[in-house]
């Protein structure tokens, strides 16, 4: 049985520890503030920790040979850095601010959407998203990369973009378009964390014995 070590044993840490037995993987070790294990034998890592850890996990990972899957959000300004140690240390990484299968199929309709509408200039865009109140980062990562891939996708008119922090949620994405005639809603509400856990475990499993920098949406896509 393939050997994981989960960095960072927050909210998310533990889950992804309850469930990694569906995924075929045994944790190996759990590391965090207060719980130095060695991940030192491990085939793979996911890490959920803090923004300010990843680029110190992910040299950890790589100088061991380690593949490691890193949810955590907010630290993309490192991204260019943590690709630079993953391929001198010829490891392999993936990165997603959203594990969950749906808000990657979202991402795609999203873009497709602004595509369609980049050159209708009556329709205004809008951004919005929801968590519970202990999230640290806001906008949240996938807002952020929903806004990036609407602009990549052409659409280069403002996108007025907004969050709430309260109660529990766990995490509703909207993106509008709206025009004298008519408004267009898209919107991604996930139910629990669950769907998270088990994408950075599909996005482990796939990682193991491969080289390189990869993003959720080439396992699920394909590149
Ligand atoms: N990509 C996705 O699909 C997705 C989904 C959900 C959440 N997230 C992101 O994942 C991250 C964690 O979320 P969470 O809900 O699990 O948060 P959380 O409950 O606060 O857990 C984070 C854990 O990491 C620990 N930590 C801090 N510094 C560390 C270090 N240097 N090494 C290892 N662990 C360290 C924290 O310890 P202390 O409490 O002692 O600081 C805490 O136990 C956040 O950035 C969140 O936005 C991403």
């Amino acid at each position: 049985m393939p050997k994981l070590a989960i960095v960072g044993y927050g909210k998310m840490g533990r889950l992804i520890d309850q469930l990694a037995p569906e995924y075929g993987l045994e944790v190996s070790a759990r590391v965090d503030v207060d719980r130095n294990e060695s991940i030192d034998g491990a085939d793979v890592a996911i890490e959920f920790s803090v923004p300010s850890a990843v680029l110190g996990n992910i040299q950890k990972a790589a100088a061991l040979g380690i593949p490691i899957v890193i949810g955590t959000t907010a630290w993309s300004e490192h991204l260019a850095e943590a690709r630079v140690l993953i391929e001198a240390n010829k490891s392999a990484l993936v990165w997603s601010p959203n594990f969950s299968v749906g808000v990657n199929v979202f991402t795609r309709l999203v873009s497709e959407a602004a595509r369609l509408l980049a050159n209708e200039k009556e329709y205004g865009a809008w951004a919005w998203e929801i968590h519970h109140s202990t999230k640290k980062d806001a906008p949240s990562g996938t807002l952020l990369q929903l806004v990036d891939r609407m602009k990549a996708a052409g659409y280069a008119r403002n996108i007025d973009a907004s969050s709430n922090r309260a109660g529990a949620h766990p995490g509703t994405h909207e993106i509008g378009f709206d025009s004298p005639a008519d408004t267009i809603t898209l919107r991604h509400t996930a139910r629990s964390r669950e769907g998270f856990a088990r994408g950075a475990l599909k996005a482990a499993q796939w990682i193991i014995g491969r080289e390189g920098f990869y993003e959720f949406s080439d396992v699920l896509f394909g590149g």
